[in-house]
């Protein structure tokens, strides 16, 4: 028999505590704000999923359909052998249209779910046998170590504009990182999504079946199941709008009464319109973009958008 007493005394795991001082220690700051990278538990990466098919969401799509026009011309800059290195790979997917055309000696992929990781690189194993295939259970902003990367030119992969999740600062600083990693002669391939109609982004980050509705307001669902709060889950509201003056989707979680949460011993009192900040998404033109990577140690090489200019793919050298 379950034995819920001892179960709420037991000490929480090295995530869960992770996760319950970034919301204790974001919930107690003017203005609340949550880090992004706790919408990613298993519902959350469904839905996710779901947002990336959704007509409204253009991204995924568009930067699909640029990959697949420009994979030939990467191949012939990047030659044959390159070691493809993926940090924040995911389910891999998009990978697989390099992997197809670039002639590669090895991918390594790294994730921090270790558990789903294993399962995405024995896939691609299967599926290109002849490739080297690495698995690294890494945070993609903890440094790496070098011997655990194959020998041969390196070129990073870091699709979906993730970058864009990143405050200005902290792109840089992830932009170093990986002008590090990729080292001298290497190259980083990244998607970033560009500045446009903001009834466009509006529409994109508000889409009509609610699935991003859904994925911002699972953190409140995750914050009860995780941390035992008792967030009234029917008292907050999704809330994603662009930003202009910032350059920025923001979504927030906005409060629909004057109430009181408590989560870990500790009580927030909201009062109606009161938000909490889930998530910056920012948006860069082509030049704004590469002043970015210029500070962040690459040299801007080439770079593709779709017909419609709502997306944008950079290859970057090391500086
Ligand atoms: C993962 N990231 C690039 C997505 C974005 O567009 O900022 C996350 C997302 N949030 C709402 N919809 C999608």
């Amino acid at each position: 028999m379950k034995n819920t007493a001892l179960e709420k005394i037991q000490p929480y795991d090295k995530a869960t505590s992770e996760f319950c001082s970034a919301v204790l220690s974001g919930l107690r700051r003017t203005p609340r704000a949550i880090p992004p990278k706790y919408f990613y538990d298993e519902t959350g990466s469904h839905l996710f999923d779901a947002i990336c098919n959704s007509p409204e969401y253009y991204p995924t799509r568009t930067e699909l359909q640029i990959l697949g026009s420009i994979a030939p011309e990467i191949a012939e800059i990047t030659g044959p052998g390159a070691v493809i290195i993926e940090p924040g790979c995911g389910s891999a997917e998009k990978v697989r249209i390099l992997l197809d055309r670039l002639s590669p000696s090895a991918y390594v992929g790294m994730d921090i779910s270790g558990k789903y990781l294993k399962g995405v690189i024995n896939k691609l194993s299967k599926a290109y046998p002849t490739l080297t295939v690495k698995g690294l259970c890494s945070d993609f902003i903890r440094p790496v170590n070098i011997l655990d990367i194959p020998l041969g030119d390196r070129l990073i992969f870091f699709p979906g504009s993730t970058i864009g999740n990143f405050e200005p600062t902290d792109a840089v600083n992830f932009l170093k990182q990986m002008a590090r990693l990729a080292r001298s002669g290497g190259r980083l391939l990244i998607g970033v999504d560009l500045k446009k109609d903001p009834a466009v982004l509006n529409a994109a980050y508000n889409d009509s079946e609610g699935f991003t509705a859904a994925f911002n307001m699972n953190l409140l669902a995750r914050m009860n199941n995780e941390l035992d709060a008792n967030f009234r889950i029917s008292q907050f509201k999704h809330s994603a709008f662009y930003n202009e003056q910032s350059g920025r989707v923001e979504m927030h979680l906005v409060s629909q009464s004057e109430q009181v949460v408590q989560i870990d011993n500790t009580h927030f009192g909201f009062s109606r319109n009161d938000t909490i900040h889930t998530e910056n998404s920012y948006k860069y033109s082509i030049k704004e973009f590469q002043t970015l990577a210029r500070l962040g140690d690459f040299e801007p090489d080439k770079v593709w958008t779709d017909p419609d200019d709502l997306f944008s793919l950079h290859l970057l050298n090391v500086a």
